[in-house]
């Protein structure tokens, strides 16, 4: 990334230049400088090094030691440059070739001792951190990371503007929208006993933009999920949202493919080299998940046929499936047992593991119960060689995947910073991804998408049998997250009606919640189709973070608060009075 003080432009008002951009070209010139005090060093009775702070960097000042001038004090100094006496060279700072001399000392403002020191070395305590967001964003890291995240934002702005894109924003107060979380809801004071909901996303308004001719549409969009907060989940992100009209699949990748390579380029300097495209079947099959990490081999290993008529008990399963781990024969009985016991807590009915000695030879608990041929196969189908350790699990498919694909990332997964980007577009995913309590199937995406071409004629099918109906619903992964979803709408009013009526929304229901969009479908809907990716997911990880809190500039904590205002809070009576709403605390169970 370049640095911050040349995406920050020309300095200008107290400041002739910015700390961090000073070299050994600019010796001889009189400066002005503007910052904070990162450091004051006292060099005997008269003299002081003060290094200045801004957001591009630091410089080293020499400063006449009668300045009363303490850490984090804002000050302007106003100097000469200097190349730095031999010796005193500085490696770590990019300015650390020269300094500031002669220096005139301004104050422009005292501080406090700080709450916690500006050390990117030094972990603090995250509310700590939260409460005093201010002095946390001081800290090099978090400059980075909001400077590298307004770059993203600015890249894809113009991504979408060159390929047509019209940025159109899109209400926060609506009516609830199906993307399947819980909403945060706004009481109305002019219609007391009735709430908004601010948008998990703006889903219906951009399909109704495609009915009014807007024909792409995008915006970077703020949506509001009240779910679990998680490493990659906050209340409120941002998503890149798109949509497109009389295009399919194929142009929607293509278009994403060019604003999440210009956001890659304009942090790493180059762009991704490929972006893999996987169906969810094969991506379910090979890495047991729908977000594959392909950063690292181990992929999952069909065994079912090697065991098609054993007379080990346990295998006689609908699926059977192994995982090879290179070099795993050392791990230790103690994490065998440990994978064993997690393989369990996912579900599984038991965990098979067999260190590899040879071609045809393993040592595990259940050796005796094999036959010399159902090893063969087993170290052949997998690849495996003396010193790797072997896991199998046989259940139903859905589990074997699930359980396999979780054991893999435990074993071998990269750290974020780690194995390069590797992008993979997962298409086909199911149309619906089981079913509920009452039978009905659960949309995998939401009940605007458009079922598979070569599946509609299962649409009347029953039960479990609906979930084997492919959508034309697509997914972004990188690295193994979930960067994005879209899909391929449906246009039509009476498909639409047929997937709500599968889905167990009556008509008076689906009129109800979504008629404005079936209304619209009768005025001549497009064919169209969208996508949104996560803005803040793809900014920690191009960032190297693990959080997508240290990407956000006043983010939640875990227990949704926000240390630093105090939300959430209770309001005044008077306010609660005028909603018309009475509080009722729940009773702690
Ligand atoms: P979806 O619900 O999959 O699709 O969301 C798209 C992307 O938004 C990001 N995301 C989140 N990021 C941080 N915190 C959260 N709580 C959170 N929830 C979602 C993820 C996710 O992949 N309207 C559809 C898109 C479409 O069909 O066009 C939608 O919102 O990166």
């Amino acid at each position: 990334m370049n640095t911050p003080s040349h995406f920050a432009g020309a300095p200008r008002g107290l400041r002739s230049d910015w700390c961090g951009d000073l070299r050994i070209d600019d010796v001889g010139r009189t400066v002005s400088v503007t910052g904070w005090v990162a450091r004051r060093r006292e060099h005997g009775e008269h003299l002081a090094f003060v290094d200045l702070r801004d957001r591009s960097g630091i410089i080293q000042c020499v400063v006449d030691g009668a300045h009363e001038v303490r850490t984090e004090y804002v000050l302007r100094i106003t100097g000469t440059v200097r190349e730095r006496p031999d010796g005193t060279r500085n490696t770590e700072l990019e300015t650390g070739a020269v300094e500031i001399v002669d220096c005139d000392v301004e104050v422009l403002n005292t501080a406090e001792p700080l709450p916690f020191p500006i050390d990117d070395r030094r972990d603090v305590d995250e509310t700590l951190r939260l409460r005093h967001r201010y002095v946390d964003l001081r800290r090099a890291r978090l400059q980075r990371n909001l400077v590298g995240r307004a770059r993203i934002n600015a890249a894809i702005r113009g991504a979408m503007d060159r390929q047509g894109f019209v940025e159109v924003e899109t209400p926060m107060l609506i009516a609830s929208t199906p993307e399947g979380a819980r909403d945060f809801v706004v009481p109305s004071r002019l219609s007391p006993g009735s709430f908004y909901a601010l948008p998990q996303s703006p889903q219906l308004f951009k399909q109704l933009a495609m009915v009014g001719g807007v024909d792409r549409y995008y915006q970077i969009a703020r949506c509001m999920r009240d779910e679990d907060l998680r490493a990659d989940r906050q209340f409120e992100f941002s998503q890149l949202d798109l949509e497109a009209s009389f295009v399919g699949q194929a142009e929607i990748l293509d278009f994403v493919t060019e604003a999440v390579s210009d956001a890659v380029a304009t942090i790493s300097g180059d762009r991704p080299v490929t972006f893999e495209t996987m169906t969810w079947y094969d991506a379910q099959e090979r890495f047991g998940s729908d977000k594959p990490d392909v950063r690292f081999g181990v992929e999952l290993t069909e065994l079912t046929e090697v065991f098609a008529s054993t007379d080990f008990n346990a295998f006689k399963a609908p699926c059977v499936k192994g995982i090879r781990v290179p070099g795993g024969a050392e791990l230790t009985r103690n994490r065998l047992d440990a994978l064993t016991d997690r393989a369990k807590k996912l579900g599984a009915k038991g965990l098979v593991w067999a260190k590899v000695d040879g071609p045809t030879a393993i040592t595990s608990p259940i050796a005796k119960f094999l036959t010399d041929r159902e090893v063969a196969d087993t170290v052949e189908m997998l690849g495996a060689e003396s010193g790797d350790l072997i896991l199998i699990v046989a259940d139903d498919r859905p589990m074997v995947r699930r359980v396999l694909g979780a054991l893999r990332l435990d074993l071998g997964r990269p750290g974020v910073g780690d194995g390069g980007l590797r992008f993979v577009w997962v298409t086909e995913f199911p149309l619906f991804e089981g079913l509920d309590e009452s039978g009905n199937p659960i949309p995998a995406h939401h009940p605007f998408t458009m079922p598979h071409p070569d599946d509609i004629g299962l649409l009347d099918a029953t039960g479990d049998e609906l979930t084997s109906i492919r959508s034309q619903a697509y997914d972004l992964v990188l690295n193994g997250w979930e960067l994005g979803s879209g899909s391929v709408r449906i246009h039509r009013r009476d498909t639409q009606q047929r997937i709500f009526g599968l889905l167990g929304i009556g008509a008076d229901e689906a009129q109800e919640k979504f008629g404005f969009l079936l209304d619209a479908f009768r005025f001549g809907a497009p064919p169209h189709a969208g996508f949104a990716f996560g803005i803040d997911r793809l900014t920690a990880l191009l960032l190297g973070e693990e959080n997508i809190r240290e990407v956000i500039a006043y983010p939640k904590t875990q227990s949704g608060a926000d240390p630093l205002t105090g939300a959430p809070s209770p309001i005044e009576a008077g306010q609660l009075t005028e909603l018309g709403l009475r509080v009722v605390v729940p009773q702690p169970r």
